[in-house]
């Protein structure tokens, strides 16, 4: 195993900046509030996804650092990431993310060490014995690294199948190790980093269903049996097709009075304006509703980097204002954020035009299909907006309604035709028919331009 020695650098460090944490917590709770400092007023933390290779841009670097208190690094210290060949351990771009977050007093969640997805080919060649030892390796060659440094650990994530079953899913572990697999990670990663919490993490386990029931039984089945598990994480990916649960803040306690704590980990709602808000404010409600829910980690700072970005399910648009969802988060933490505070960005009266732009599908056959892109003005009125739209190299537009086109290669640069002009908050858009000559790929919708 190759370990880098920033190893005992880290170690070393790792109290003084578990200190700083408490200390940057506490300045800000009498600064001008942000998501951080009102959650911190909770006894929560509020987290965001990272990617390293956005850090250096000015803007994104500078929400994250004035409105979160934890950072889960997106895909950096994943398997495919960390260790993409047996026992060589790359931990350059997950270290980025932490250096930064500590440089910022914020803490750091570890996502994730051992998950199907993203995984190198050669985990799943390995025989039964030698994948025992690789997972195991691999658990200590992370947590080892970032001993002391991380304040929650994904463990395992997404053991479950989606569906009716509740049945475990097809993975090189499952197939190979069995059900104890699980168990066996949650005890190689106790002790390699007895201060960290074990959480197990999935999704559309939100509501009681029966994938949550699936893992509801495991959970309570590991406390019987003393292995060790401190957390559940639940994603919250939600959208029209998988909303926000009516009995989201029951099962979360369900599973919180079976003596873990619950997050929520990886948490984005597809839509816009005041229905986004509202569903936001259900979910952060859901969670101060419950004492062992000890934070929230939203899927990525700005809309434009989501991996659902044409749902723009996130808190700041892609010119980072606050979009009325983040009102509503840092009111149901009880900020007292000032809606319309003018100095802040996405508000009524900071003179600076934005809208936002979101895709649907309305009509789909075999051949073709029609799109719909909305387009909603920011907190300032705004007499024009431009939008993107690339398309999948295999399709083109044969029909647009509602909007001026301009084409380069596959990108629709879109504009207004007589709809232009928009109120704060008011909404327009424009639609395409599309023929899919065998792609029923979906377009990518890019950031939304307002002037
Ligand atoms: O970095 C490469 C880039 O070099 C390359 O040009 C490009 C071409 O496709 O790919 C880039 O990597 C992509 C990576 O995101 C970084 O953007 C991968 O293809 C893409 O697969 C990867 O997607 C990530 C996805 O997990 C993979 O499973 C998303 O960013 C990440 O948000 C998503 O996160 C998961 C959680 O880990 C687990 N729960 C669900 C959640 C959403 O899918």
């Amino acid at each position: 195993m190759t370990m880098t020695v920033r190893r005992l650098t880290r170690a070393a460090t790792a109290g003084l900046v578990a200190a700083a944490a408490l200390t940057a917590a506490a300045h800000s709770a009498e600064a001008a509030d942000t998501l951080g400092s009102a959650a911190a007023g909770q006894g929560r933390y509020f987290g965001t996804a990272v990617a390293a290779n956005h850090l250096g841009e000015a803007d994104y670097a500078a929400t994250l650092d004035r409105e979160f208190s934890s950072v889960t690094p997106e895909n950096e210290m994943k398997w495919d990431a960390t260790e993409p060949s047996r026992g060589t351990f790359s931990f350059g771009s997950a270290d980025r993310i932490v250096d930064h977050a500590q440089s910022q007093g914020m803490d750091v969640r570890g996502h994730t060490l051992v998950w199907h997805s993203q995984l190198p080919s050669w985990v799943g060649s390995l025989g039964a014995s030698d994948l025992r030892t690789a997972m195991n390796d691999h658990i200590n060659g992370l947590m080892g690294h970032y001993k002391g440094e991380i304040h929650s650990w994904d463990v395992v994530n997404e053991a479950f199948q989606d569906g009716g079953s509740g049945a475990r899913r097809s993975s090189p572990f499952q197939d190979k190790l069995g059900n104890g697999f699980i168990e066996e990670a949650f005890r190689t990663a106790r002790a390699a980093d007895p201060a960290a919490k074990l959480c197990y993490n999935d999704y559309n386990t939100d509501g009681v269903n029966a994938k949550s029931n699936a893992v509801y039984d495991m959970v309570k089945d590991f406390k019987s049996r003393g292995v060790p598990i401190d957390c559940v994480g639940f994603q919250s990916h939600f959208n029209s097709n998988s909303p926000v649960p009516s009995d989201y803040r029951q099962n979360l306690q369900r599973f919180a009075d079976l003596g873990v704590d619950v997050q929520i980990t990886e948490l984005d709602i597809e839509g816009s304006g005041s229905a986004q808000a509202a569903d936001y404010t259900k979910v952060v409600e859901a969670c101060l509703a419950v004492s062992r829910c000890t934070g929230m980690t939203v899927w990525g700072v700005t809309d434009k980097y989501s991996w659902r970005s044409s749902g723009t399910p996130l808190l700041f648009d892609g010119n980072y204002s606050e979009k009325p969802a983040y009102d509503a988060v840092l009111s149901a933490l009880g900020g007292s954020g000032d809606p319309g505070d003018p100095d802040d960005p996405g508000d009524p009266g900071d003179g600076t035009p934005s809208c936002t732009a979101t895709y649907t599908r309305t009509a789909d056959w075999s051949s073709g299909y029609n799109g719909q892109v909305t387009i909603t003005a920011g907190g300032e009125p705004i007499s024009s907006w431009t939008a993107t739209v690339t398309l999948p190299a295999q399709q083109s537009v044969s029909a647009l309604w509602n909007g001026t086109p301009t084409w380069s290669g596959n990108v629709m640069t879109v504009r207004p035709s007589w709809n232009g002009t928009l109120a704060a908050g008011a909404s327009t858009g424009f639609g395409f028919t599309v023929a899919k000559n065998g792609s029923d790929a979906a377009p990518v919708i890019g950031t939304c331009t307002a002037s």
